[in-house]
């Protein structure tokens, strides 16, 4: 009896694992693998939250039609992660995602903690100020309350000014629409953030504009950005984003978001 147990019980484990295994390669084959995107969708027209329906799910924008493509181009479904801005280089060194895509500029400092993709997007810090404001150049940001969203390149230029020249007070605020309130409400003279997402934020208030100062503020290029030395991934990020500069693709992107 005892030994009829120990056989009963051998095939019933065998089964167990041939059953694990069958349903492991069936799923295999119906469900592709998933592409994790980190993002902070609080960046428009780059990303943001459609509640009616995004590229991906309800994240919209140029970055989410850019990582839909390459999801597509390595025959894998894409997913997003919607992080904090200042928290998506942890994630990616923790594993939770792939990659990064949040009009996310190279920089030397995130360099040294990741590795970029070739650049897809050209920018540049610009000003947000009130119509009637005498803020010209960002040398007039000086004694003026400045408002930088935390994390942001546009906080780091900020600080340089500052440390540099003294005189440069500013606050950095969690998200870019907090720091054009701010704004709006008097509370600060003057929003420092990325060109194109300015001119979004605007969009038809006319109690603000822009002010561009070429001098202070260097351009800026936007990478997809994975963990260092993911060079697998990498390679084929890039020969993604190489096809789709060439063919247009990105530009389009640029004008239905814009
Ligand atoms: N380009 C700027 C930077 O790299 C701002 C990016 C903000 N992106 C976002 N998805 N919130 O710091």
């Amino acid at each position: 009896m005892k030994k009829f147990l120990k056989i009963a019980s051998v095939v019933l484990v065998v089964a167990a694992l041939v059953t694990a295994f069958t349903a492991c390669g069936g799923k295999q084959e119906t469900e592709k693998k998933a592409l994790v995107f980190g993002t902070n969708a609080e960046f428009p027209p780059f990303e943001f939250v459609n509640s009616e329906g995004g590229t991906i799910d309800k994240f919209d924008g140029i970055d989410m039609g850019i990582a839909k493509k390459i999801g597509e181009d390595l025959d894998m479904e894409t997913k997003i992660e919607n992080i904090e801005f200042d928290s998506l280089i942890v994630a990616l060194n923790n594993g939770q995602v792939d990659a990064l895509i949040a009009g996310m500029t190279i920089n030397e400092e995130r360099k040294q903690s990741v590795d970029f993709s070739i650049p897809y997007y050209t920018a540049v810090q610009v000003m947000i100020v009130k119509t009637d404001s005498d803020i010209k150049s960002a040398a007039d940001m000086k004694d003026k309350r400045i408002a930088v969203v935390q994390g942001y390149t546009g906080e780091s230029c900020v600080k340089d000014l500052a440390e540099k020249n003294g005189g440069y007070n500013y606050e950095a605020f969690k998200k870019g629409t907090e720091a054009i309130l701010e704004l709006e409400n008097g509370r600060c003279d003057v929003v420092v953030i990325d060109s194109i997402t300015a001119k979004n934020f605007i969009g038809d208030k006319q109690d603000l504009k822009i002010v561009e100062d070429s001098t202070a503020f260097e351009s800026e290029q936007y990478g997809i950005a994975v963990k260092k030395g993911n060079t697998e991934l990498l390679e084929k990020i890039n020969a993604s984003l190489e096809k789709m500069l060439a063919d247009g693709t990105i530009d389009n992107l640029a004008v239905k978001f814009g």
